[in-house]
């Protein structure tokens, strides 16, 4: 298994975003993630379908949209139509998961599911065989450049064998603090997928930054 970067553009610099962009595609990103945030399930503001559709315009990347939102079902259909490939919606603020998951895919994105570090593992298990990305939050969501959890790795652990005894063919992604120090031990957990938004802008070269992370995922425990 190969893993998969994904800078987070929260961390961009919005006066140079296309710079930022074509710079993360030049690197080799994999996919663009996007954090759209809403002041009420997290206590920040961010944005929403006109910058995911000004990115969409700058880049051939998959987007991958996080909606650290409440009433998510609210965007679907905005976000798809502005260019969203992935949307992920966090289960705490989703109580009929197994219906917004179907209508996302029916939109044509691939459905995610986020959790905080707070939320067990098991609150996906229902739907575990309907999801394209499992999100494990590695951080309380809500600003970049937050430090790593150091109790994630265990839950990334569990999230992996939930997968595994599941069938399920998900994506997981790990979202917050990601960056050298941290990458290698949610890889080794099982991770496959790694949100970097302060590690990557925070870079002298962000380019060369992509890859010093990919490097780090060598080989598993
Ligand atoms: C946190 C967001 C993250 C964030 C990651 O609320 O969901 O995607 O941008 O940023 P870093 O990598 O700086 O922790
Ligand atoms: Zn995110």
């Amino acid at each position: 298994m190969s893993c998969r970067i994904a800078p987070s553009i929260l961390s961009a610099d919005f006066g140079h975003l296309a710079d930022d962009v074509a710079r993360l595609e030049a690197g080799g990103a994999d996919w663009i993630h996007v954090d759209v945030m809403d002041g009420r399930f997290v206590p920040n503001l961010s944005f929403g379908a006109k910058v995911i559709e000004t990115v969409k315009k700058l880049t051939k990347l998959p987007l991958d949209v996080h909606l650290m939102v409440v009433e998510p079902e609210g965007y679907f259909d905005s976000f798809a139509k502005a260019g969203a490939n992935n949307l992920t919606i966090h289960a705490e603020v989703a109580p009929h998961l197994h219906r917004q998951l179907a209508r996302i895919r029916e939109l044509g994105c691939g459905a995610g599911v986020a959790l905080n570090p707070s939320t067990p593992v098991e609150t996906v298990r229902e739907v575990a065989a309907e999801l394209d990305i499992l999100l494990i939050m590695t951080v309380n969501p809500g600003f970049g450049g937050q430090s790593f959890i150091a109790t994630s790795p265990d839950k990334v652990r569990r999230a992996r064998a939930l997968l595994t005894e599941t069938r399920s063919r998900a994506a997981l992604e790990v979202d917050g603090g990601i960056n050298r120090e941290t990458i290698a031990q949610v890889w080794r957990a099982g991770a496959d997928t790694f949100v970097a938004g302060n590690a990557v802008f925070a870079a002298a070269d962000p380019r060369a930054e992509i890859g010093a992370l990919r490097a780090l995922c060598t080989e598993r425990a």
